[in-house]
């Protein structure tokens, strides 16, 4: 409590406005919010800036204030699930934004009832820099994922692009990866992914320090490195969505029957099927996925989003007479409140493309998961799952009804999926420990205000 007085007294003496800037997915808009919300709670008076695409909801957050800037895209842009057109579209938004941003974030600096303490931007958000610096204001940037997949963009150059004779080896240094899990997906433009990378990478040095949505306990031994590579402050201070409950910061309307329905089933039963907020399949695979949960007999629900399948409008493509088959045992939507699901005591299992949001989200609550990543960090994310922590199953093969149904199979009924049901207990017991007193995240987020109020 003296601790917190000092805070007040010391965020009085300074002011203490902070300014956020979330790239515009739903993947890095939910950790940017809530991390608003963890430095609103701290005393941080928040400005959230945000492009006009995939604006946030302003009306969950009365206590922000927001911004919206022009980014050049039509109201009906839809992202693409390639990520080559991915890549191209972060590109876009940071030279078309940094004007606008400049412009918006001068007139807010000059203008602000509060002054501003610092800028807290995505890592991806590189231009920003600049705009930083000519402002004289601090940037902090946000790693919306883990510390490894960062380390990993530094090395970029020498895994780029990945011969396939290499492919399969282990890396020597971390012997559970190998170096097709580093590479982040095929690139039609090798060289110039490279040299965005190091763009982030430099503009992340020059930066006045790095929070990542990650905690000591899960990744300590890649710390020392990265702090020899990277000369800046570092906070790891997540998971940043068990601070509050459920987040509100979801893009689409969230289909609340799937806890009406989850109430009906029983304990532990239910695997849960979403591949995020990006990741596409193809119609081929989509028929796979649907017999592979039909073939199961589990209970299962089932995030099929509107454009899951390139073109898509959302289950049109399933086969004739196949929900009629499934009946009550499988419940298909086209979002879900997916923290809430997670938390189900019905919920036993979660089928994942492996965001590194939905691995948290899935750790917190004890949830073992199938792994399926498609591209970048999420490669990264489902080794950690299957080969570090051993609390999945990586379905590596091509998605197949078979294969589904064995790895269902093999984590909800046969022994090894208890073995790892009873591991993942003891990491959601760490994961929910470093945020109480005494924890790591709960120390290295006193560090951050102190750092910010310091700056
Ligand atoms: C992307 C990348 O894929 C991911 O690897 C990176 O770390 C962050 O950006 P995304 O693919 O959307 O994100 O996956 P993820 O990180 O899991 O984030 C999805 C978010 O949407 C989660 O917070 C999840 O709770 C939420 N969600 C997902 C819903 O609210 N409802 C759903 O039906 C599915």
């Amino acid at each position: 409590m003296a601790e917190v007085l000092g805070w007040e007294h010391e965020m009085k003496m300074k002011g203490c406005g902070v300014v956020l800037f979330a790239l515009p997915f739903q993947g890095h808009i939910n950790p940017m919010l809530q991390l608003a919300n963890i430095l609103h709670e701290r005393g941080f008076s928040i400005s959230i800036i945000h492009t006009r695409f995939n604006s946030p909801n302003t009306a969950n957050y009365p206590h922000f204030r927001f911004y919206p800037i022009p980014d050049g895209l039509s109201q009906d842009y839809v992202i693409s699930s390639d990520p080559n057109l991915i890549f191209a579209f972060i590109k876009f938004l940071n030279s078309n934004c940094q004007t606008p941003f400049r412009d918006c974030l001068s007139n807010l600096m000059s203008t602000a009832s509060d002054p501003i303490a610092c800028l807290v931007t995505d890592v991806l958000w590189h231009t920003t820099q600049a705009v930083a610096d000519d402002l004289k204001l601090p940037r902090i940037v946000l790693r919306t994922s883990n510390v490894l997949s960062f380390l990993v963009l530094t090395s970029m150059s020498s895994l780029f692009p990945l011969q396939d004779s290499e492919a399969e080896n282990e890396v020597p240094e971390l012997p559970e990866f190998r170096f097709k899990d580093f590479s982040m997906f095929e690139a039609s433009d090798p060289g110039g992914f490279v040299e965005f990378v190091d763009t982030v990478v430099q503009e992340t040095k020059a930066s006045s320090g790095i929070i990542y949505n990650s905690c000591e306990d899960l990744e300590e031994e890649y710390l020392t490195k990265f702090s020899s590579d990277f000369p800046i402050p570092i906070f790891l201070i997540g998971p940043f969505h068990r601070y509050f409950p459920a987040s509100s910061s979801s893009l689409l309307p969230q289909d609340k029957t799937c806890i009406s329905w989850l109430d009906k089933q029983q304990p532990k039963s239910v695997i849960y099927v979403s591949f995020g907020s990006v990741a596409g399949i193809k119609e081929t695979e989509l028929l796979e996925v649907a017999w592979g949960l039909a073939n199961s007999k589990q209970p299962f629900l089932w995030v099929v989003r509107p454009g899951l399948v390139q073109g898509s409008k959302w289950v049109e493509l399933l086969p004739n007479g196949f929900l009629e088959m499934v009946g009550e045992r499988g419940h298909i939507v086209k979002w879900a409140p997916q923290q809430e699901v997670l938390l189900h005591p019905s919920t036993g299992a979660f089928w994942t493309h492996c965001g590194w949001n939905s691995t948290l989200e899935s750790l917190c609550e004890g949830v073992p998961m199938i792994c399926q990543p498609s591209f970048g960090d999420q490669n990264i994310d489902a080794r950690f799952i299957s080969h570090v922590w051993r609390v999945g199953i990586h379905l590596e093969s091509k998605i197949e009804r078979g294969e589904i149904e064995k790895a269902i199979r093999r984590l909800m009924v046969e022994p090894e999926g208890q073995e790892m049901r009873d591991r993942i207990e003891l990491l959601k017991d760490k994961m929910n420990l470093c945020l109480k007193p005494g924890g790591s995240s709960y120390r290295s987020l006193d560090n951050l205000v102190t750092y910010m109020l310091s700056l």
